[in-house]
């Protein structure tokens, strides 16, 4: 049968696009057995008791029928392998039967559900491992909230495909064969009537299922669209409410949810259309079914109990039938659903942390000397190949040198950190750091001699001791608090009644701009660093709040070579090198002494727009 109320998920699942079925997509979805290999014994038990229980459900209408001849022509009841039987026995052989099925039943639903979830449990924690270890590159080209929803639909629908419809599967398959082998045994011209009624039966669901999948996926998506509206205005309810838009955004979602309603209200039509024909049809079925029998059993063509037999055969093979086109459809949904995990699962990753680099490496020295080098850089982003972001970009840094960042917005100045970090890989020149090509150093190493406080800091949600281990897991609570010591933020978090303990991110306290930054600070700070970069990370502050972070960074930044990008040029009078980008290139390179001394130079420019003309040379 057919479902008749759909859960959220479930309509999720039918906007899944099916499969094609066929040997190449099949054998896809075969690929993913080693999932269940290590369970294989369990599986192999679930399918035995299910092909047992399935057996003993076929057989009750046999015992049923000889229960009925018992009573009426004790002659004639008799079953397989032990001839006639009286009453009593046959009742003893179908309690036998039904406590024999139930546990059998038990035990295959036990099996089946205990080897899907282990191997969904190890093919969720594939995914996810794959999809952290996936490069930057990967996420350019992907919607982030796109692409979980989709990984956490796709396993639902493998979830749905491996524990329901294969085992469904199985036993409808026995129940139908079963069932139509039996009743050609009792009566020939009967399985012919009964066969002649079905296929209008399967037509009818085949119709019906379409129409109403059709209408389900017009109301998801639908629903989709007023859902993408919830997530839109509250990221920015802030907006909302500044701007008093709060009627627009109703009336907006208003709209919407109207034509969610009207989709849902037309795809209900058809679900109880569907369900009044199918009550029509599957009665109806057996109505004429019984009609006929009973006219047999008037002119004594058939006892009563083969009567009661067939009938029972009968419910049994429709039942299966009506459900055969909705497990189909599931079938197929999984088949795909396996297909697009799999996908993910052969994306390529970065070279995995602590992994070896691909080039010959060397041994590797504890501490990075911090000795940076870009030899004639150029890149573009691989989501947008159109756009050259960097076109030879040419800047060393001596260890322990602080460079400054400058220039006008989408200049590509947070784009050359990126490449520093290895997020990406330059697509002409060379990186190289301690002199030795960037590509040579293990990923992981290599991030590990380097820190980033970024402007926006985002915090996870946990306490804020746990946020400041990040920087070295394992730390104990005198080093996370030295480093908060030393990042000015030690006394704003003694400040709060649980101190270090206090939950923050989504269901904590908010900090501040300034306070989270202080304790990416002190992440950094406990990370001990080599390379550190700094984008922007004095440009939202009040004066007390900038001067207690440029303490703390300038405790960070001693001993290490840093990348600062400042809007803020106040903050990077002191830097060792000032670079000017602009366009992806390197234009002005120099002291703030040297670059304020061009008349026509971008620094002196840039400088001029935020301290007056007078100052510039200060
Ligand atoms: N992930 C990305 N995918 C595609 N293009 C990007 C990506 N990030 C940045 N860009 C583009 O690359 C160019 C340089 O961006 P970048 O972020 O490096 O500028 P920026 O100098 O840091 O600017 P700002 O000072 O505003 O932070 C811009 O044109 C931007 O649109
Ligand atoms: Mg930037």
């Amino acid at each position: 049968m057919a479902r008749h109320d759909q859960s959220a998920e479930d309509l999720a699942l039918d906007r899944l696009p099916k499969a094609s079925l066929n040997r190449e997509s099949l054998r896809e979805a075969l690929s993913l057995y080693r999932y269940v290999r290590p369970y294989r014994w369990r599986f192999f038990s679930g399918l035995a008791t299910l092909v047992v229980s399935a057996s003993l459900g076929l057989v009750f209408p046999l015992f049923s029928g000889a229960l009925i001849d018992a009573a009426l022509r004790p002659e004639h009841a008799t079953v397989p392998l032990l001839g006639v039987v009286t009453l009593n026995q046959v009742a003893l052989l179908l309690a036998v039967s039904v406590t024999l099925q139930a546990l059998s039943s038990f035990n295959s639903s036990l099996a089946f559900n205990r080897v899907g979830q282990s191997a969904l449990a190890d093919l969720r924690r594939d995914c996810y491992g794959r999809l952290i270890a996936l490069p930057m590159a990967f996420f350019g080209q992907r919607r982030v909230g796109e692409l979980t929803s989709r990984v956490s639909t796709d396993i639902a629908q493998i979830e749905g495909g491996l524990i329901d419809a294969l085992p469904q599967l199985c036993r409808q398959s026995l129940f139908l064969l079963g069932g139509i082998t039996l009743i050609s045994l009792t009566s020939g011209r009967l399985t012919l009537v009964m066969l002649g009624t079905l296929p209008i039966l399967i037509a009818a669901a085949v119709f019906f299922g379409r129409r109403l999948r059709r209408y389900s996926r017009e109301t998801q998506d639908q629903l989709a669209a007023t859902n993408t509206i919830v997530e839109e205005t509250l990221q920015a309810i802030a907006s909302v409410k500044a701007f008093a838009n709060e009627a627009f955004e109703q009336g907006r979602y208003d709209r919407a949810n109207t034509r969610v309603l009207a989709a849902a209200l037309s795809a209900a039509r058809w679900r109880a259309v569907f369900v009044a024909f199918f009550i029509v049809a599957l009665f109806g079925g057996i109505v004429i079914v019984l009609w006929f029998g009973a006219g047999l059993l008037q002119s004594g063509t058939i006892t009563a109990g083969q009567m009661t037999r067939f009938a029972l055969y009968t419910i049994f093979v429709a039942g299966a039938m009506g459900q055969s086109a909705e497990l189909f459809t599931q079938i197929q949904k999984t088949v795909g659903a396996t297909q697009r995990v799999r996908e993910l699962l052969r994306e390529p990753t970065e070279v995995g942390p602590m992994a070896a680099a691909p080039a010959p490496t060397g041994p590797l020295p504890s501490r990075l000397e911090g000795a940076v080098a870009f030899e004639d850089v150029s890149f573009r982003y691989p989501a947008r190949p159109e756009v050259q972001v960097l076109r030879g970009i040419t800047l060393a840094a001596r260890p322990g040198e602080q460079i400054a960042l400058v220039g006008p917005s989408g200049a590509g100045k947070s784009t050359l950190t990126a490449l520093l970090l290895r997020f990406y890989v330059p697509e002409a020149g060379t990186l190289r750091i301690d002199g030795r090509d960037a590509g040579t150093y293990p990923l992981g190493w290599l991030r590990g001699q380097m820190a980033i406080v970024p402007q926006d800091v985002l915090l996870f949600g946990g306490t804020i001791a746990e946020n400041i281990r990040y920087g070295r897991p394992g730390a104990d609570d005198d080093a996370i608090r030295a480093a908060a010591g030393l990042a000015n933020a030690d006394e704003f978090i003694r400040g709060f009644p649980e101190g270090y303990a206090t939950l923050v991110g989504d269901r904590g306290i908010k900090l501040s701009g300034g306070q989270r930054q202080r304790v990416a600070i002190a992440r950094a700070i406990l990370k001990n660093p080599a390379i550190l970069i700094l984008d922007e990370a004095t440009s939202s502050l009040d004066s007390e709040g900038e001067r207690l972070v440029q303490v703390a960074l300038d405790r960070l930044m001693q001993g290490r070579t840093t990348f600062i990008i400042a809007h803020r040029l106040a903050t990077i009078r002191n830097a060792d090198r000032i670079a000017v980008i602009d366009g992806g290139r390197v234009v002005e390179l120099g002291t703030h002494d040297e670059l304020s001394a061009r008349p026509e130079g971008l620094y002196r420019h840039l400088s001029s727009l935020q301290f007056g003309p007078g100052e510039t040379a200060a």
